[in-house]
């Protein structure tokens, strides 16, 4: 029997070739916008499984589409997916967790050094025609050799980063984590610190957790109050993670240094937000996993779960087991 797959965005090829040789017939949203919640429902009841990119999949649209076998995000975070209302239908779904470590963790690492540097803000300076003549104490940015790097959120992208600092600047690394990671404190010498010590601590604070009502806003106005007013604050998991008017207000009252951010709160941010103007702070467009061979590899293991569901197996990243 023909299987029929619908895929929310356009895909890497190295995903579509694995599925397109499986014999599945593709469905692929090709407009440059979201699909409404109506058309997603639409759409996947006359699908037996779903490729799904960064779309929000919910309880509504689990109960209309009774077709679907599997369900595969092309993304780590499932932040946007009801799993209870899944479950419930009976719909596994599967992540790509692992292929995306290293891209992230770059990225994480490219806004640490970014801002300690004030590297966007400098480019900006040059493209408005303020280059102008040497002040040896202006726009000093700051060092990170011997710096204690804070984790909160140890698992894959977050040793993968902790792996980058240590080897890169000799950085010291303290983590917090809902449970220990002593795999991870061993191979790393990495200490665990409670959510406080973490504030208090960390030259440079990297967020590598996901994103649910536990983390939601964790890093607010209080939170900041607590860490050193020369720490950089590095998110590139979910921009919900911080409360972004209380991180604007932080860093203009001085309580933390600088921020690199590679996710906001909403995406896309608005062109006039007050991050863009500040000098210590660095913003890219959720482009953590952005690179030709981590969106080949999340297109295919995306794929290769899809296959394993329609075959009737297990989704070998099921996330919902
Ligand atoms: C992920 O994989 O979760 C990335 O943030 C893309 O959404």
């Amino acid at each position: 029997m023909i299987m029929k797959v619908f895929i929310t965005r356009v895909i890497p090829e190295a995903g579509r070739r694995l599925l397109l040789d499986a014999g599945m017939t593709l469905t692929e949203w090709k407009e440059k916008r979201s699909l409404t919640a109506e058309e997603l429902i639409e759409q996947c009841k006359e699908h037996d499984a779903l490729l799904s990119a960064s779309t929000t999949i919910n309880a509504e649209m689990l109960e209309a589409c009774t077709n679907l076998k599997a369900i595969a995000l092309m993304s780590v975070g499932f932040d946007n997916v009801d799993l209870d209302a899944a479950t419930k239908a009976g719909i596994p779904v599967s992540n790509t967790p692992g292929v995306l470590s290293g891209a992230t963790a770059d990225t994480a690492f490219l806004l640490m050094l970014a801002t300690s540097r004030k590297a966007f803000y400098q480019h900006k300076k040059i493209a408005k025609g303020e280059w102008g003549f040497f002040e040896p104490t202006a726009d000093l940015g700051i060092e990170l050799n011997g710096a204690t790097l804070g984790v909160f959120g140890l698992g894959n992208i977050g040793i993968e980063m902790a792996r980058k600092c240590m080897g890169a600047y000799g950085m010291k690394v303290i983590y917090h984590n809902r449970n220990r990671n002593w795999e991870a404190e061993q191979k790393l010498n990495a200490h665990y610190v409670s959510f406080e010590e973490l504030l208090a601590q960390s030259d440079v604070l990297s967020v590598h957790t996901a994103l649910t009502p536990e983390t939601k806003g964790k890093f607010d106005r209080a939170a900041f109050q607590q860490m050193k007013d020369t720490a950089i604050f590095v998110n590139t998991a979910r921009g919900g993670i911080h409360n972004e008017p209380d991180l604007i207000n932080a860093l203009k009252d001085g309580l933390i240094w600088g921020a690199g951010l590679d996710v906001t709160n909403p995406e896309p941010m608005d062109a006039n937000n007050e991050l863009l103007d500040l000098p210590n702070v660095c913003v890219l467009p959720h482009i953590g996993s952005a690179t030709v061979q981590t969106r080949d590899a999340m297109a295919q293991l995306a794929a290769k779960n899809i296959l394993a569901g329609l075959a009737g197996k297990e989704l070998p990243n099921i996330i919902n087991p």
